[in-house]
């Protein structure tokens, strides 16, 4: 009886459920591979149910739903499909098999690739008295990181007193003050960002102020001067008109 039951079930599901299957390596977890960059991936699509019957049966792959060109013999049975190296713009990319004939029966699998900050070394940075300060950080990651700390001379910038804008806009930290002072705002500034998956990382700023210098204001005289040749050479061309006008008439 038991038996009986079972090769029924057996029947059922072989003429209802003919999907696609993808195996990965690294295998997926809930539809996701983990992975990061430089890596490679490798996925493999086959028709699932009752094999027999459908092991001809042609498959396609897509990425983010945009065909993927596959070798003629790549496609019949049994279609893999390699990633490498794996790049951030795989990340979150989603790579879906089906049936050439049927786009229904399908599976698909997502990428996440995790990456840390890049964020390293230090820089030099010399800036007029009274002008703008903005130094900023990369820390573009996947995951995201948790937290961007800025501090001067080895204590956490004081964002009243220096007049500091801290912003982040989740791919660059930002550190900035307009009408900077020596005695304010000269000093090693760092940024640290932790990652929670990949731990902390620095990049430091040697910031001089500088003495101000007088600019002469070479740009706005340009303007002037060229705003000046305009205005008479446009008189020529309108007295020159009224000229050939009257030239005219006083012909006829
Ligand atoms: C495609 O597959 C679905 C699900 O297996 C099935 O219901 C549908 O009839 C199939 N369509 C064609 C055109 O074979
Ligand atoms: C990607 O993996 C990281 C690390 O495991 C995790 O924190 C993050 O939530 C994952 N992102 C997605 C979209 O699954
Ligand atoms: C930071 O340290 C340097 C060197 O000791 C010093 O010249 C500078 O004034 C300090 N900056 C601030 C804002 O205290």
């Amino acid at each position: 009886m038991k038996l009986v039951l079972r090769d029924l079930l057996f029947i059922f599901c072989a003429a209802q459920t003919i999907g696609v299957r993808i195996q990965s390596d690294p295998a997926s977890s809930g539809g996701v591979i983990q992975t990061e960059l430089k890596t490679t991936v490798s996925l493999l699509c086959q028709p699932e149910g009752s094999a027999e019957t459908e092991t001809d049966e042609e498959l396609v792959w897509l990425r983010n739903g945009v065909m993927v060109s596959l070798k003629d013999d790549n496609k019949i049975g049994r279609s893999s499909v390699c990633v490498t190296p794996v790049i951030y713009e795989d990340n979150e990319a989603t790579f879906t098999c089906h049936l050439s004939n049927n786009a229904t029966r399908r599976a698909s699998i997502t990428l996440n690739v995790t990456y840390p900050p890049e964020l390293s070394g230090s820089a030099e940075v010399s800036v007029e008295d009274s002008a703008d300060l903005i130094l900023n950080c990369d820390i573009w990651a996947n995951p995201p990181v948790s937290s961007v700390l800025w501090t001067l001379n080895g204590s956490e910038v004081d964002l009243v007193a220096g007049r500091f804008t801290v912003s982040n806009d989740g791919f660059t930290g930002r550190l900035s003050s307009t009408g900077i002072e020596r005695s304010l705002h000269e000093g090693v500034y760092q940024c640290t960002v932790v990652s929670p998956m990949y731990g902390t990382f620095s990049k430091y700023f040697q910031v001089t102020v500088t003495e101000k210098t007088i600019k002469f204001p070479l740009m706005p005289m340009i303007a002037g001067i060229v705003v000046v040749c305009l205005t008479s050479l446009l008189a020529v061309v309108a007295r020159w008109r009224t000229f050939v006008k009257c030239f005219k008439s006083c012909k006829n």
